[in-house]
């Protein structure tokens, strides 16, 4: 559930107007919900009350605005970071390095120095590479990092190609088949300790059934490690969990029966347990405002051209991804919906939010919002065409503020330098 509703015919987002942030704000803008982080957050917590340890690590990836990662701060959460970036948005935001997960295929030196200094709860290391680096780096700092090691255990996620991560031809994780001989060397280089196993096997997940065979693996590489004389007292579970994007769809499963699975699969070893979901917290807390430019009535086929497009949020374009599209006016009871294409002013045709989607008359001026765009929105988007980022703004009851403002284009240029060998003015 969320907090973006009609009330007396206007879409609001919690006590405000969605008209009122347009007016203020301008278009494209995201506008995010305080109320519904919280509340999908400490779903996730709830889910996970059975557990003696656990914590919620915040994917920051998917929704990285120091306003939103705040509110979770505040509510205690944890935070995985996949780049130097994002770790110092989290510390930024104020969460403490022992809530913070370092995963990512790619870190370098540099990255794992800063997080050894700042202070970080573990490394989901994902290669040997990596860990040898990793031993390097922590001994030059004469420290002990912590580290689970990230298994791919092979299993189809049954997700969008693009966002499926544990299958063995997947570029992520170790094999799980070779993960025994990994760890002793792990436990053996200087300035490693061993702390847990870590895994995620993709996005968007709507069944749980891939989940839990990958945890059952889990469990079962655990028994065996410690059976090899390893302390692994962590279990680094991933995130993954889908969202209904499509309201007339059935609804993926519940994060109370996702923690119920875990409880099944894994809850006997006596594990701390960490849970990194994005999308399941952020998705749904966000939607995308946008306004019509042109109603372009075509040859057989109306353009509702609106002045969001691909850069701002590319994930129809990327991977087909439906979107629901409302007005922020609620359509009068009865009107009779037509088929419109909905789309942007990008030069591409690929800049095309969805076909024949049946919509209610809707014209030149009129505001919409693309719902479930808290996740993967904003920090996907580009200035593709010169087109400034989409502005932010965060709702908490009846108050709201701009918590990016949109950059104007005379800053975007200014960014930029003409080097003076360049006789740019013949
Ligand atoms: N942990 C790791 C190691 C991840 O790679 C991801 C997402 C997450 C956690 C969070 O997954 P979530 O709970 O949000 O599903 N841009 C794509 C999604 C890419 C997901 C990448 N990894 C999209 O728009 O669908």
């Amino acid at each position: 559930m969320d907090h973006f509703l009609y009330r007396g015919g206007a879409l609001h987002a919690e006590d405000v107007p969605l008209s009122e942030i347009a007016e203020g704000a301008g278009t494209p803008t995201f506008v995010y919900s305080a109320a519904t982080l919280r509340r999908h957050y400490r779903l996730f917590t709830e889910a996970l009350d059975w557990a003696e340890a656990s914590l919620v690590c915040f994917a920051v990836k998917s929704c990285s605005n120091q306003a939103v990662l705040s509110v979770l701060a505040a509510e205690g959460a944890g935070m995985d970071v996949v780049s130097g970036g994002e770790y110092a948005r989290a510390r930024t935001a104020g969460v403490p390095g022992e809530r913070i997960v370092f995963s990512g295929v790619g870190k370098t030196r540099d990255e794992m120095r800063a997080a050894l200094e700042g202070g970080v709860r573990q490394f989901n290391v994902e290669s040997e590479p990596e860990m040898r680096a990793l031993s390097e780096v922590a001994s030059s700092l004469g420290v002990e990092a912590p580290v689970a090691l990230r298994v791919n255990p092979d299993v189809d996620a049954r997700t969008h190609e693009k966002i499926a991560t544990g299958k063995a031809e997947n570029k992520f994780g170790v094999p799980i088949a070779r993960a025994r001989e990994v760890y002793t060397e792990m436990a053996r280089l200087p300035g490693l300790r061993v702390r847990g196993v870590d895994v995620h096997i993709g996005s968007q997940l709507t069944d749980l059934e891939p989940f839990e065979e990958a945890y059952g693996k889990v469990a079962d590489l655990t028994r065996a490690l410690r059976g090899d004389g390893h302390s692994i007292d962590r279990l680094d579970l991933g995130g993954g969990l889908g969202i209904p994007y499509e309201t007339s769809n059935e609804a993926p499963p519940l994060p109370l029966e996702y923690g119920a699975l875990i409880r099944r699969t894994v809850g006997d070893l006596g594990c701390e347990i960490e849970i990194e979901p994005g999308r399941l917290v952020s998705g749904n807390a966000g939607l995308l405002l946008s306004r019509v430019i042109w109603l372009k009535e075509g040859e057989g086929r109306d353009f509702l051209i609106l002045d969001a497009a691909m850069n701002d949020l590319i994930r129809p374009a990327m991977y087909g991804a439906w979107h629901d599209i409302v007005p922020v006016r609620e359509a009068e009871p009865g009107a009779e919906r037509r088929p419109f294409d909905v789309v942007g002013p990008v030069c591409e045709s690929g800049d095309t939010f969805a076909r024949q989607r049946p919509l209610p008359p809707m014209g030149e001026g009129d505001l919409v919002a693309f719902r479930s765009a808290g996740a993967y929105g904003a920090v996907m988007s580009s200035e593709y065409n010169t087109r400034p980022l989409a502005a932010e703004v965060l709702v908490d009851g009846d108050r709201w503020a701009v918590v990016r403002p949109r950059p104007t284009v005379e800053a975007m240029i200014a960014r930029e330098r003409v080097p003076d060998w360049l006789d740019a003015h013949g």
